[in-house]
């Protein structure tokens, strides 16, 4: 019997996204990304990665698919490349890319898996950053547009939709800081960017209510628990609410007030876009969920010369190999910050570890003990959340193999299953076991 049992009708599963597993980029048909194009600019991926193979999901997710069973999985959270569908952005269906999701769609629920379709997990196609990318207006029409598409193919079989996966990581990594496609340094662009992600956000919801589909719509935000360094210091209380806004917030204030949240004005002053009348109706677009990616914390410290005049400090404690503090309890002060704030039904849409576990045991295991106890802890504290009265409805567990991790390419492994990624071969680890026991027993 679990110690800790979670609600009946929990829902159980890992996330994914398709550039980090796919493979075969430009299939039957497809366009190229801007994730396709950066990583195979020289030096923008560690070791010249990229994800021109990946796991091969592509023509591989039907044995992906009985692996996900075999673990019990109730969904799965995967993302739709936008360039499968519509190779140069917009215009005809390419049918043969459509075609590979509604297999995928199919396969899923033959196994008794409910899908979880994420619009936009970062690969634009190339063709329309050629034409502005998320700087440009059209960019949030052609948006609407491939949104519409995919409803049309795919919303009588998937119940769950989320427009976007961490629109602050990819405007602002994409745009301000340049270490993500399509690989821009100028932070004014960034918030254009981020601003016609919204919009591209809130028309989305529209074609999907004007369709009045049976399922649900959200968005998916990185969040990071914003702590200060010293909680008896009345600046490095502001300041890590400063960077909390910043981090957590920028997106779903507009989305649940219609207002970017003060800190952005008085770091960016004119140069964030203003939300007129029109903007703030289309944001407000009501949304069935919030998707939360909790991972780590970050200590805040007051300086008046660091971005949003603060500065973030080293925890001692334990980390993984991104580098990233494992702070268990930041999950569940997110998830009551959040539910506080928004009072909307809440998903965990990723969590988990990257650990060094390459070594295949003499058992043929990954014994990555370290990532079991990450996810454990983490699990633990949903539940807590959950008894403290948040409305959380499901844990997507980042990530069903080890995969290709952005700018770091294959050297951070967060799967629970190991991908070899010479042979394709998949083997589940020490926590792949362990978390279908989870799901069989619905707690820990
Ligand atoms: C998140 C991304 C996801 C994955 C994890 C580790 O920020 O959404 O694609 O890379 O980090």
């Amino acid at each position: 019997m679990p110690v800790l049992r979670f609600p009946d009708g929990f829902l159980w599963g890992t996330a994914s996204a398709a550039y980090q597993i796919e493979g075969s980029p430009l299939a039957d048909g497809a366009g190229a990304s801007i994730w396709h194009e950066f990583a195979h600019r020289s030096g923008t991926i560690a070791a010249g990665d990229n994800g021109d193979v990946a796991c091969d999901h592509y023509r591989r997710y039907r044995q992906d698919v009985a692996l996900m069973r075999e673990l019990g999985l109730g969904a799965y959270r995967f993302s739709i490349a936008w360039p499968r569908l519509f190779p140069s952005g917009s215009g005809r269906v390419n049918a043969a890319g459509l075609a590979f999701y509604d297999r995928l769609v199919d396969a899923l629920l033959e196994a008794g898996i409910a899908p979880m379709a994420t619009l936009y997990h970062w690969d634009l196609p190339q063709a329309l950053e050629e034409q502005g990318g998320w700087t440009c207006p059209d960019t949030a029409d052609r948006f609407a547009d491939y949104a519409d598409g995919v409803f049309a193919a795919l919303a009588d079989r998937v119940r769950l939709w989320i427009t976007f996966n961490e629109p602050c990581m990819f405007t602002w990594m994409g745009y301000a800081v340049g270490a993500h496609a399509p690989g821009r340094s100028e932070f004014a662009q960034a918030l254009r960017a981020a601003h016609n992600v919204l919009r591209a956000h809130g028309y989305a919801v529209r074609r999907f209510r004007a369709r009045r589909h049976a399922g649900t719509i959200g968005i998916t935000l990185s969040v990071q628990a914003h702590v200060p360094a010293n909680a008896d210091d009345p600046d490095d209380v502001a300041a890590a609410a400063r960077s909390r806004a910043f981090n957590n917030e920028w997106f779903v204030d507009p989305i649940v007030f219609g207002t970017y949240p003060a800190a952005l004005r008085d770091q960016f002053g004119d140069l964030l876009p203003d939300i007129d009348e029109a903007d703030r109706a289309l944001f407000q677009t009501p949304v069935d969920f919030l998707g939360v990616n909790y991972y780590t914390r970050t200590i805040v410290h007051a300086d008046p010369s660091g971005f949003f005049e603060a500065r973030a400090c080293r925890a001692i404690g334990q980390y993984t190999a991104m580098d990233w503090e494992v702070y268990p309890a930041g999950l569940w002060l997110v998830l009551k910050q959040f539910h506080e704030r928004y009072g909307l039904p809440l998903y965990v849409t990723e969590n988990g570890a990257g650990f060094e576990d390459e070594t295949v045991g003499p058992h043929g295991r990954v014994e990555d003990v370290d990532r079991l106890r990450y996810l454990q802890s983490h699990l633990e504290m949903c539940h807590r959340a959950i008894a403290d009265g948040v409305d959380l409805r499901g844990y997507l567990l980042w990530s069903l193999m080890d995969n290709f991790e952005w700018s770091f390419g294959f050297a951070k492994r967060f799967g629970i299953v190991r991908c070899d990624f010479q042979t394709q071969q998949r083997t589940p680890k020490l926590s792949a076991l362990w978390y279908r026991r989870v799901i069989e027993e619905n707690g820990i």
